[in-house]
């Protein structure tokens, strides 16, 4: 099988087990039960949950609650009523890797934060959205940094996309805000992720003792969404869709 179509395989892998992670979360679930799920899931796949021991860090999945930006770890606080979770799920299979997060909300969620999740999903599709061969990489930062500041939102910085595949984190390194220096350009057959992480206040993080775990520094909620992309002739293939989006392409807006 040729390399691009192992890579669409585990892409494909990463979000049907991102769905069936999303599918399962409630009010008093457990992150812990969420990464059971999602590592049989992997696993059910003929795959192995690409995080872990990935550096040491200890569980199948990255499960990030309100506060914190990202690879929050797992663990046994049942969810509640009105939390936001990102799921990260990665997957490797057949020598490929395949990354892909969304926020969801848990129960009843408030409209501020169901607002962040909508524009942080929105500025995902933007940065996609300016993927181009010969354009330089800046253009995708600068299109998510736009639309996030005219919400008032913080782009966070200090974590970024990066190229997948044969490894799990590879060249070029893509960022979220508008970084004119960065001015290598896309090139058809690249693939890499797009994965902004946007926050209510100020996008600074602190980093957990457990040395992973990032959150806001001022507590305030944030929100990310992932998916791995193939830099195509003409613009992106999103390789993360969900099943039931691949199989019915996305409803035309209602007139
Ligand atoms: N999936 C994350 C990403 O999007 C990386 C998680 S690495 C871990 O790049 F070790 F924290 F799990
Ligand atoms: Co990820
Ligand atoms: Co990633």
């Amino acid at each position: 099988m040729v390399r691009i179509e192992k890579i669409r395989r585990a892409c494909q892998a990463a979000a049907e087990v991102l769905a069936e992670g999303g599918r399962a979360l409630r009010p008093g679930i457990t992150t812990d039960a969420i990464d059971a799920i999602v590592h049989e899931a992997c696993l059910a796949r003929g795959g192995y949950p690409s995080t872990l021991n990935y550096h040491g860090y200890p569980k199948s999945l990255c499960t990030s609650v309100n506060e914190v930006i990202l690879h929050g770890i797992p663990d046994s606080r049942p969810l509640q009523d009105g939390d936001i979770v990102n799921l990260d799920v990665t997957i490797y299979l057949d020598g490929m890797h395949g990354d892909c997060s969304a926020t969801f909300a848990v129960g009843e969620v408030d409209a501020v934060s169901h607002q962040l999740m909508r524009v942080t999903r929105e500025c995902m599709e933007l940065g996609i959205s300016a993927v181009k061969p010969g354009r330089p990489i800046s253009e995708i930062g600068k299109a998510i940094e736009r639309r996030a500041a005219a919400h008032g939102y913080g782009v966070v910085r200090a974590f970024c996309g990066h190229g997948i595949g044969e490894d799990f984190h590879m060249e070029p390194q893509v960022l979220h805000y508008y970084e004119p220096r960065a001015r290598e350009r896309m090139e058809e057959g690249m693939v890499f992720t797009i994965e902004p992480m946007l926050t209510m206040g100020q996008p600074d993080h602190v980093l957990w003792p457990d040395g992973w775990t990032a959150s806001t520094a001022d507590g305030q909620r944030a929100a990310q969404y992932e998916h791995t992309i193939l830099v195509t002739r003409d613009g992106a293939e999103i390789l993360t869709l969900a099943p039931e989006l691949v199989a019915k392409p996305r409803e035309v807006a209602h007139t």
